[in-house]
């Protein structure tokens, strides 16, 4: 059983991985996935200049959706309204892209410089109602730390 207290643990060694690393997103999500057990997909989804997320790096089963649309699926609305998305059973949503039938549940937080939404991190589970605030303050921290606005 995962113990969420490790989060804060785990904030120190993402601090020192992020030091003079090229590769921030790719290591963060393998770092991701590689320690939370219900994090089944890890990526970073990057806004071009028109409205749209393009597929950054990633780790976990290769997915058909490169290119999303903002309002479109969970993560086109987290890029939309600049909230975090926290979806418990993606059964319930009616806008939603899947990416594989072993999603059950997904996580976006959206990723900002100057008030404006730069890309996004969006992780999936296999598990039913895995995520909380805890989970949720865990990744807007990584967030801020990978966008330089820690
Ligand atoms: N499920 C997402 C699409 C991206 S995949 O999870 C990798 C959505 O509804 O936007």
């Amino acid at each position: 059983m995962f113990d969420k207290s490790s989060f804060e643990e785990m904030k120190k060694e993402i601090e020192s991985l992020l030091e003079d690393r090229k590769d921030k997103f790719e290591s963060i999500c393998r770092y991701l996935y590689d320690h939370v057990p219900y994090y089944n997909w890890v990526g970073f989804y990057l806004v071009d200049g028109s409205k749209k997320l393009k597929l950054g790096p990633y780790v976990g089963e290769p997915t058909v959706h490169t290119t999303i649309s903002f309002g479109q699926g969970i993560c086109g609305q987290a890029a939309q309204t600049k909230h975090n998305f926290v979806i418990q059973d993606v059964s319930k949503e009616t806008n939603y892209l899947s990416c594989s039938p072993d999603v059950k549940s997904e996580i976006v937080i959206p990723m900002m410089k100057n008030g404006k939404v730069i890309g996004e991190l969006d992780i999936d589970s296999h598990y039913l109602s895995p995520f909380d605030e805890k989970d949720e303050a865990f990744l807007e921290w990584i967030c801020k730390m990978v966008t330089g606005n820690a």
